[in-house]
């Protein structure tokens, strides 16, 4: 009997999470009448795993279901569930520093955009090993841009919806990359400042921290509430509201954050330099880690007295 489970274990050490189980990646396959496929109809999350521990694993799990919620999806398992199959990801993959996507589509049906033609939603959970970014990526910055492509309105597709649709940040990418650019940043329907492709973006003016409010219509990035909590722990003052892109070339720092990348310092807006990662930045990046560290540290202790 062990003999067979450590041979299950094996044969998908590069496995993918597929509805209920788990499959070798070359058997993860899903039907072309999928509607995540057909209409980019579905939603996702994307969370970081330290040392064996997935960072702020429920903020996700909340938020998947919150994404599933406001597109009428019916998540095909619980919150503990959806932790449990996680996990179970990871450790047959024989992975602590991992990268985890969780995608749930509507699933299979025939074609049509009706959501009722689909009685079973799709659910996929991949996780691939990921230790950190270069370190230069840190040491100097990186470059953003302001893109032409304008973030969804919030009445027509809501950022806060962690969509698989995901075309409106593939063209505002397109513009980053032809421009030379790591990320962009787009602007909302009103000409205000309100995020990147993948990230949420916050600048230092006179010692403020700025960051677009979540009503510009923004996704409510996880890291970003951590990097607003650092602050307010370092008694850093704090400004969310309607920025401009003109304020980010007036900036003395600016820096972009999300799950991966944690905090990461920007040196151009658009090939105007900004200084050196700055001091504030640098700052808020070590206060995140040490959050992760505590986080880490309060989850095996938990587990050691369960
Ligand atoms: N992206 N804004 C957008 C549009 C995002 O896609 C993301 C996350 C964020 C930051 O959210 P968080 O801090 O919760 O990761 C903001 C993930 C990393 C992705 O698409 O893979």
């Amino acid at each position: 009997m062990k003999k067979k489970a450590h041979k299950t274990h094996r044969q998908v050490s590069n496995g993918v999470y597929l509805n209920n189980r788990l499959v070798p990646k070359s058997k993860a396959l899903i039907s072309v009448f999928d509607h995540g496929f057909l209409y980019g109809d579905g939603v996702y999350e994307t969370l970081r795993a330290y040392r064996g521990v997935v960072f702020k694993i429920d903020e996700h799990i909340e938020r998947l279901f919150r994404s599933a919620s406001m597109i009428g999806l019916k998540i095909p398992k619980t919150h503990d569930g959806i932790k449990k199959a996680i996990y179970k990801t990871m450790t047959a993959n024989k992975q602590k520093d991992a990268y985890i996507r969780i995608s749930i589509s509507r699933g299979e049906g025939p074609l049509g955009l009706d959501p009722s033609l689909c009685p079973k939603p799709t659910l996929v959970i991949m996780s691939n090993p990921l230790k950190g970014y270069p370190k230069h990526y840190y040491q100097k910055g990186m470059k953003i841009a302001v893109v032409r492509t304008r973030r969804n309105f919030r009445n027509s597709l809501n950022p806060k919806i962690k969509s698989l649709n995901f075309l409106n940040n593939i063209l505002a990418k397109i513009e980053a990359k032809n421009r030379g650019a790591f990320e962009a940043v787009m602007l909302n329907h009103k000409g205000y400042l309100a995020e990147g492709t993948i990230s949420n973006i916050f600048f230092v003016k006179n010692g403020i921290l700025h960051t677009p409010g979540i009503d510009v219509g923004i996704l409510d990035g996880i890291t970003r509430r951590i990097i607003l909590k650092c602050a307010k722990e370092l008694k850093i003052r704090t400004r969310q509201g309607k920025f401009r892109r003109e304020n980010l070339f007036s900036a003395q720092e600016v820096f972009i954050s999300n799950t991966t990348l944690e905090v990461l310092p920007v040196s151009h807006v658009d090939n105007r330099a900004i200084s050196k990662p700055g001091r504030i930045t640098k700052q808020l990046h070590s206060a995140y880690k040490e959050h992760v560290k505590d986080y880490i540290k309060g989850y095996v202790s938990h587990a050691r007295t369960c």
